[in-house]
């Protein structure tokens, strides 16, 4: 068998090569990774707007949709079947959605109602005057959808952590939302997210707030949470007995899924980054915070997030101008600190290898 482009035992294996960050046909071929599961909305969302565009995932993928509240929540097509009006641009509270260049409706099931001047036409309405319906999955009150029929999000791993925290019951602050945009790669800014390793070197503030000796990383099907401790007398969880960190001080709870989600739970709630790639050389990062006690926001590890947010995003910039670089082209991984960046680019390197 031929070897493989990332070994499996990380005690040997070597980064992925450098022009994985800037080539085209790499970076068109992977965005087919995609149009599987994306986050799309909080249930707080929801309620506010039961019918919210998804602009989001439109820029990822270039679909559009729209996820609506009726009796059901349902991921719907924002193309109208007429002739390709989007349907909406705008969250609202409507409960027929109308389109406004020649006014066919819909109801929030997706089903076409009426079209004027279609009386004469045969065969009219069929299924496929109805809004196409994408999957939909909704884990604890956050929203996933799919354009693709894959395998779920690793939710039965992830219960016994999470399932302490009342994560519907959050509520959406605006004013907590972030729209980034950086210079470099979408996997140079995952690349970093899964690894605790340069806190203490990039985030002074933020080191100041976790126990780094105590930092873990866990990679899971699909994932990686990596496990914030809390410095002595800082924020933490409160874990109910029988927890599997019971006992522990823990500050932060980080967790990524492929291939661009990352949701990172602190005492206050929950602040989620959807990475969004543009081009080869250019990522959006959209943060979007879920709150569940203001007063907690400001302590600890979760108080300082847009400083470390712009700490690291000098760091990746920096690292996306190396990547062209004649002489250098793979690293090695520290065995015992980067064992999430070396899962995530395992599950690159095989897609990678279908590929091409
Ligand atoms: S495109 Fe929507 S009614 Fe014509
Ligand atoms: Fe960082």
């Amino acid at each position: 068998m031929a070897e493989e482009l990332v070994a499996p035992d990380i005690r040997v294996a070597e980064t992925l090569p450098s022009r994985f960050y800037y080539d085209e046909a790499i970076f068109e071929n992977l965005l087919s990774v995609f149009t599987g599961w994306q986050y799309a909305a909080h249930d707080s969302e929801l309620m506010a707007n039961p019918v919210i565009p998804l602009h989001h995932i439109e820029a990822i993928t270039g679909e559009p949709t729209i996820i609506v509240k009726g009796e059901k929540t349902r991921c719907l097509s924002n193309i109208c079947t007429h002739r390709g009006m989007r349907l909406t641009s705008q969250p609202c509270t409507k409960s027929t959605l109308r389109c406004e260049y020649h006014g066919r409706t819909f109801n929030l099931e997706g089903k076409m109602k009426h079209m004027p001047e279609f009386e004469q036409a045969i065969g009219f309405p069929s299924d496929s005057d109805n809004l196409h319906e994408f999957a939909m999955h909704c884990w604890k009150g956050l929203n996933f959808i799919s354009q693709e029929d894959k395998p779920h999000l690793p939710w039965s791993e992830l219960n016994d952590r999470f399932e302490f925290l009342d994560i519907d019951s959050y509520v959406h602050d605006i004013s907590r939302d972030r729209d980034h945009s950086i210079n470099a790669n979408w996997m140079l800014y995952v690349d970093n997210y899964l690894e605790g390793f340069h806190i203490p070197f990039v985030h002074p503030e933020l080191n100041q707030a976790l126990d780094y000796s105590g930092y873990s990383t866990e990679v899971i099907e699909g994932g990686v949470l990596q496990i914030g401790k809390a410095s002595k007398g800082d924020v933490k969880f409160d874990l109910p007995e029988g927890h599997p960190d019971y006992g522990q001080d823990i500050a932060a709870y980080y967790l990524w899924l492929f291939p661009n989600m990352m949701f990172n739970f602190y005492p206050w709630g929950l602040s989620v980054n959807i990475v969004v790639p543009v081009s080869p050389e250019e990522t959006r990062v959209l943060y979007r915070g879920y709150v569940k006690d203001d007063d907690l926001a400001q302590k600890g590890a979760g108080s300082i997030l847009d400083t470390v947010e712009i700490q690291d995003q000098n760091i990746i910039e920096q690292v996306h101008k190396s990547m062209r670089s004649k002489v250098y082209d793979r690293g090695r991984y520290s065995p015992s600190r980067e064992q999430g960046v070396h899962h995530f680019h395992r599950i690159i390197s095989k897609i990678y290898e279908k590929l091409f």
